[in-house]
């Protein structure tokens, strides 16, 4: 599994943290750092990063920002990107088992280092998109991409 993370400038140290963790457990991780050399806020950052993940360079796509609320606003107006902010184990579990989502948010000045590496491990550790959901998942997709076509 390819991974990819991205942050504005008020999750620097929470991106960081969590790109050494996935390391550390053995994935593929490139840190985009679009920040650092463009002058931007986070949309640039989310849009940059959900783009590629839409694309297909990347399987999963991890973004952080202040909230985790910005960056999965914006990334989920690319089409092909499915962004959701997470907080909690449970969530973030259900993000891929429920809604097939392919990008994981989180917000440095709401969650605690230790439990953002455990929230991004059950993201990760849910490989199996439960097939129950599928009705809903391809109607969210059918919806997508109809208003993708009014555009
Ligand atoms: C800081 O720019 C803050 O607004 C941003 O990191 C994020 O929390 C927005 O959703």
């Amino acid at each position: 599994m390819r991974l990819v993370i991205d942050c504005d400038d008020a999750a620097e140290s929470l991106k960081q943290a969590l790109y050494e963790h996935a390391k550390a457990l053995g994935y593929e991780i490139d840190d985009l750092a679009y920040q650092k050399s463009h002058d931007c806020d986070y949309p640039d950052v989310a849009f940059n990063l959900a783009r590629k993940v839409a694309a297909g360079e990347y399987d999963r796509g991890i973004l952080v920002c202040g909230t985790g609320l910005g960056v999965a606003m914006c990334a989920n107006k690319v089409q092909g990107a499915y962004a959701g902010t997470c907080h909690d184990v449970f969530s973030a579990e259900r993000l891929k088992k429920s809604n097939d989502a392919n990008i994981i948010t989180m917000g440095e000045r709401v969650v605690g280092v230790e439990h953002a590496k455990k929230i991004l491990e059950a993201f990760l550790d849910a490989k199996e998109f439960q097939t129950k959901s599928q009705r809903k998942v391809d109607r969210m997709r059918a919806l997508e991409a109809e208003s993708f076509r009014k555009k």
